[in-house]
């Protein structure tokens, strides 16, 4: 037996790369590969990044710069980077930092394995391309591990829609679903191995046009109704969702499958009309508002959740009002706010930008109004009895944390808890990020 060479993987972004990392360590697995929780001992220390803001783009440099001392310390250390900074910055990330020996996009991590051995023979490794095949088939998991109580499924990747702020359609590429028995048998075979909540993700999860099991055009909707059957799967949760493609069957399957979470990741931008025109999100805010009403007509008790930019070029403060009147309206349980950030190749980069001073002003105007909104919807749960998926230990003895059907986190202390159980709680106090509560 040779002993495992260490893997250390450090997730930047969003739940895709979480589910990514996941698929690319149970690949190099299969290369001698155990995951390591620190970069001290690890023998490839591989950075999964992230590129949707300017910020998120130069922490991946400056980790860089620490992590060389590493490999300065000894030579075998390979240091990969994966993600949507390696597909958009390519071999420029290896010009920048020479300690760099791999560079892999998200669309070529089945090649992950060959790459590896190849810089074990000193040579860098370099693939962005988009190849034409499905490359979690080949990223298939072995030895079956145990899991926890949740996890993410990617079904869908890429996006088509192009607004002009943003940079997933150049780094995921174009819109690709994956087949519904593949995804069905990921389902299963997670179940098997402990889970009982799933996540289905996708950059426009409800875009999911896959094939279905008989070869035939499929929906998240089916698919949805698909994995309702799967015995021991009793969640089902979808992000991140257009308003343009919440279809009638979706909606309405929110109202009618038992597995599916009253829980609804929709973001909008922006509530100015001229706003969402400029940044090409192809609806308007009342379009968007219809979409809830008829969310909530079949899901009355639904939580909603959103994203918005503030001080995209040419915003007034005409128009943030209007993304305050809009919040206003819907209110939200959650909700992600973030200054508009330029990036090199969107349409928006060429435009005239908003002053910085005034960007950060409406940031907070409108994060002090979401966290109202949060802690408001948080509040009204006290006192009612959820539904709560067990996940871990909390910090203090005894304590339990888990998910109700909403999303919040909720804290138990009872012996009689463990991860994996689902348990009806009495909801008794809210926290700032979280509620506390007692076996109903
Ligand atoms: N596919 C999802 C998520 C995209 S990225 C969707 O369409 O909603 C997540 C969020 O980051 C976006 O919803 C947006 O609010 C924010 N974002 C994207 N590009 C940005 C930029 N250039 N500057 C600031 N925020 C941005
Ligand atoms: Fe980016 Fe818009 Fe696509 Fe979302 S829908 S990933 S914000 S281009
Ligand atoms: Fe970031 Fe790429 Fe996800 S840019 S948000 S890691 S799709």
């Amino acid at each position: 037996m040779t002993t495992p060479k260490k893997l250390f993987i450090k997730t930047y972004g969003c739940q895709m790369n979480v589910y990514d990392s996941e698929r690319m360590a149970e690949a190099l697995g299969g290369q001698g590969y155990e995951q390591t929780a620190t970069p001290d001992d690890a023998d490839m220390i591989l950075l999964n990044t992230c590129h949707i803001r300017e910020k998120a783009a130069e922490k991946v440099y400056s980790e860089l710069g620490r992590l060389k001392t590493y490999k300065a310390a000894n030579p075998d250390v390979k240091i990969g980077v994966a993600g949507c900074v390696a597909q958009a910055e390519g071999a420029e990330i290896m010009r920048r930092q020479p300690a760099v020996d791999l560079v892999v996009g998200p669309q070529s991590y089945h090649r992950l394995p060959e790459m590896e051995a190849l810089t074990r023979t000193g040579a860098t490794a370099l693939d962005t391309d988009f190849p034409e095949e499905d490359k979690f088939e080949r990223l298939k998991a072995r030895p079956k591990a145990a899991r926890g109580p949740t996890a993410f499924l990617t079904v869908q990747e890429g996006c088509d829609k192009f607004c002009a702020f943003c940079v997933v359609p150049y780094t995921r590429g174009a819109e690709v679903s994956r087949p519904a028995a593949r995804i069905l048998d990921e389902a299963r075979d997670l179940v098997e191995r402990g889970v009982r909540e799933i996540t289905l993700l996708g950059q426009n999860v409800n875009a999911y046009h896959g094939a279905g099991p008989d070869g035939s055009d499929y929906t998240l909707a089916k698919l949805i109704w698909d994995l309702d059957r799967v015995d021991g799967l009793e969640r089902i949760r979808f992000t991140t969702s257009h308003p343009n493609d919440m279809t009638d069957e979706l909606i309405e399957a929110h109202g009618t499958c038992a597995k599916l979470m009253p829980y609804l990741h929709l973001p909008v931008q922006s509530g100015s009309d001229k706003i969402l025109k400029r940044m090409n999100r192809s609806h308007t805010a009342e379009s968007y508002l219809r979409v809830i009403e008829r969310i909530r007509a079949a899901r009355p008790d639904i939580v909603m959740s959103g994203d918005f930019i503030v001080g995209f070029p040419e915003e007034t403060e005409e128009d943030f009002q209007a993304t305050l009147d809009l919040v206003e309206t819907v209110k939200y349980g959650y909700a992600y706010s973030f200054k508009y950030s330029t990036r090199p190749g969107t349409p928006a980069a060429e435009r005239a930008q908003v002053d910085v001073a005034q960007a950060d002003d409406r940031l907070q105007r409108l994060q002090t109004l979401i966290v109202a909104q949060q802690q408001a919807i948080q509040q009204g749960m006290v006192g009612r009895t959820v539904s709560v998926l067990f996940e871990k230990p909390g910090r203090d003895p005894g304590q339990m944390v888990g998910k109700s059907e909403y999303l919040h986190a909720v804290h138990v202390t009872d012996s009689r808890v463990t991860a994996g159980d689902i348990a009806k709680v009495r909801i008794t106090g809210s926290g700032r990020n979280s509620l506390s509560g007692e076996l109903a």
